[in-house]
């Protein structure tokens, strides 16, 4: 849908008062001392390239880290380390509106709001909250994690993004986004913009390095099987010449039979813009060996300035909290402008 026909729609009070660019949300869990190679290929390089072309919006969702056990001074850490990355990469805090989650007070209100309108048995279904409550039983999950997904809505619909950047685990978060976006407006007039999901294409699906048929997954993979942005040339040397190869000694491109290789294939393309099939041509008939140390020497020239570049910004406290304080101040703009409207729809008296 055109967005000019969604601004004349909205334009008794003109939530969405913006030039034409698509806006996109996209946010990442301070979760680990780094991030590595899937979250980089598989996301925070498709925002920095989306800041090209969208109104891109990038948050650190730190409330929902606390909806599991954790461990303050990590917490607090791992922000800052999520934040000099994301720096680091090449997300532009003047082209971007960058910020953390709990600097935006205007997230958990409209949580609230939203928790009112969401039936228990739809939140019931999540199947992450299923997952990640089976871990220590469901007895001893937090009320939280249960009630994530629609803290996760209320940060998406507050900006009003047209589009959200997400894996495939997160398809059913966004369709919960859009299903109480929708249930708003019917109920209480026209507010929210109803968010698509952005499936990124061409996306590279990066394996663990170990057990290359399953994800690289901060918490299912083992050290060795993940690389960080942040590791040490010599970790990335070695993380890549203990990868788990196939039989046989061809470089080619087989995710079926050969998803070692195949993997390592993904992230060579990624790295070099070379094409899987130029790659292939490349080392027919010279084995893993080379290969897997030229992948690594790749990786590693394109890894060393993100690690010396979020180091610097690490080394600049002041800086970095310049930048979350601007940012936070251009996200509450626009997200207490929502909310207003929000709460006057709701029938809540103006303060
Ligand atoms: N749940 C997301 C994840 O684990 C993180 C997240 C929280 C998010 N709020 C969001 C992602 C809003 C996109 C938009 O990956």
């Amino acid at each position: 849908m055109a967005v000019t026909q969604r601004i004349n729609d909205l334009n008794e009070l003109p939530l969405i008062s913006r030039q034409r660019r698509e806006r996109v949300l996209s946010g990442i869990q301070p979760t680990a001392d780094s991030f590595h190679l899937g979250n980089y290929l598989g996301a925070m390089r498709h925002w920095v390239n989306m800041q090209a072309t969208h109104d891109c919006f990038c948050f650190i969702p730190d409330l929902h880290a606390i909806t599991m056990a954790h461990d303050p001074a990590a917490l607090a850490r791992r922000t800052r380390v999520a934040v000099a990355q994301l720096l680091a990469v090449g997300i532009d805090p003047q082209r971007s509106t960058l910020f953390v989650q709990s600097h935006v007070p205007e997230h958990s209100q409209l949580a609230w709001v939203l928790g009112c309108i969401t039936g228990f048995g739809e939140a019931s279904r999540m199947t992450q909250f299923k997952d990640k409550s089976s871990k220590g039983g469901a007895e001893r999950a937090s009320v939280g994690l249960f009630t994530y997904p629609v803290l996760q809505a209320a940060d998406i619909l507050l900006y009003q993004a047209d589009a959200v950047p997400v894996g495939e685990d997160q398809r059913q978060h966004l369709e919960l986004s859009r299903d109480l976006a929708q249930r708003f407006n019917k109920t209480f007039g026209n507010t929210f913009t109803v968010p698509e999901p952005h499936i990124v294409k061409d996306t590279a699906k990066i394996t663990d390095l170990q057990s290359p048929t399953a994800k690289m997954s901060k918490s299912a993979s083992s050290p060795q099987g993940i690389v960080n942005l942040l590791d040490e040339p010599k970790a990335i040397i070695k993380k890549f010449r203990a990868a788990v190869t196939d039989a046989n000694r061809e470089v080619i491109f087989d995710p079926e039979h050969k998803p070692g290789i195949s993997n390592l294939l993904t992230i060579y393309s990624s790295f070099s813009g070379k094409s899987v099939p130029d790659i292939e041509a490349g080392y027919a008939g010279r084995g893993y060996g080379d290969f897997k140390s030229e992948l690594a020497e790749l990786v590693v020239e394109a890894l060393t300035p993100i690690r010396e570049r979020t180091q610097q910004y690490l080394d600049d406290p002041a800086q970095l909290d310049a930048i979350l304080a601007d940012g936070a101040t251009k996200a509450r703009a626009v997200a207490g402008h929502t909310l207003a409207a929000v709460y006057e729809r709701v029938g809540f008296l103006t303060a």
